[in-house]
C-alpha cells in the first residue's frame, strides 16, 4: 500500500476499572452527583444562564478530586489510564507530572447539550460516564484540520473512520474517554426523558 496516514490524532476510550468494583463505586459517585447540584446553589444559578437544559459544577466546584474519598478515588484510577494515553501519545515527559487539575459534574436533561468547544491551557482532557441512559447525547469529535481543508471536497457518507470529519462515540457508563485538550468537540442534545451524567476533567503538566 503506498498510503500513509500521518499525523494522528488518537481517542482513548476504556472502562475505568473492573465491572465488579464499578458497580459500587459508580452508584456512589452518581448519589454525590445529585447531592452535589442539590447543594451548589451558585452553580444552579451558572447553569440556568449558561448550561440550559442542565446542570455543571464547572465554574462553581472545580476541584472534586481533592474534596471526597469517593473522588479522590476515582482520579488515582484515572490517573492510571491518563498515564497509558500518554505513553501511547510519546509525548517526551513522565507520565506521572501530568495531574488532574480541575474535574466537574455534569447533568444533561432532554434537550440539553453542550456545543463545539476545546479546553485551553490544558494537555489531556476527557469525561467519565456514570449514567448513560440510550440516545441521550453522543460525544463528538471534528476532524482538527477542518479550518484548513478550503478545497478539500467532502468525504463519502460512508467513508472510512479515519477519513470521516466528524466521528461520534456513544457514551458508555463506567468508562472513560480521553483527548488531547486543543481536539474540538461537543455534546449532542439528550432526546430522552432520562439524565446523562458525567465527570469531566483535565490534566496539565504545568
Ligand atoms: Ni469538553
Amino acid at each position: 500500500m503506498s498510503v500513509k496516514h500521518l499525523f494522528a490524532t488518537p481517542i482513548y476510550f476504556a472502562p475505568l476499572c473492573p465491572k465488579k468494583s464499578w458497580a459500587s463505586l459508580g452508584k456512589r459517585l452518581l448519589k454525590d452527583a445529585y447531592r452535589i447540584e442539590a447543594m451548589d446553589e451558585e452553580g444552579s444559578d451558572w447553569s440556568e444562564l449558561q448550561y440550559p437544559g442542565g446542570y455543571t459544577s464547572y465554574s462553581s466546584i472545580p476541584d472534586l478530586h481533592e474534596r471526597s474519598t469517593d473522588f479522590i478515588a476515582l482520579r488515582k484510577l484515572i490517573d492510571k489510564h491518563v498515564y497509558r494515553f500518554v505513553r501511547a501519545l510519546e509525548y517526551n515527559v513522565d507520565p506521572r507530572t501530568l495531574q488532574m487539575n480541575s474535574s466537574w459534574i455534569n447533568i444533561t436533561r432532554r434537550g440539553g447539550h453542550h456545543s463545539m468547544h476545546l479546553h485551553p491551557q490544558s494537555v489531556i482532557s476527557g469525561t467519565i460516564y456514570l449514567a448513560t441512559p440510550k440516545n441521550s447525547g453522543n460525544l463528538k469529535f471534528e476532524d482538527p484540520r477542518l479550518s484548513k481543508f478550503m478545497a478539500a471536497p467532502a468525504r463519502k457518507e460512508n467513508a472510512k473512520l479515519i477519513n470521516q470529519t466528524f466521528v461520534e462515540f456513544e457514551p458508555r457508563a463506567g468508562h472513560v474517554v480521553l483527548f488531547e485538550s486543543w481536539l474540538r468537540h461537543e455534546v449532542e442534545p439528550n432526546l430522552t426523558a432520562n439524565n446523562r451524567v458525567s465527570l469531566s476533567f483535565n490534566y496539565s503538566n504545568f
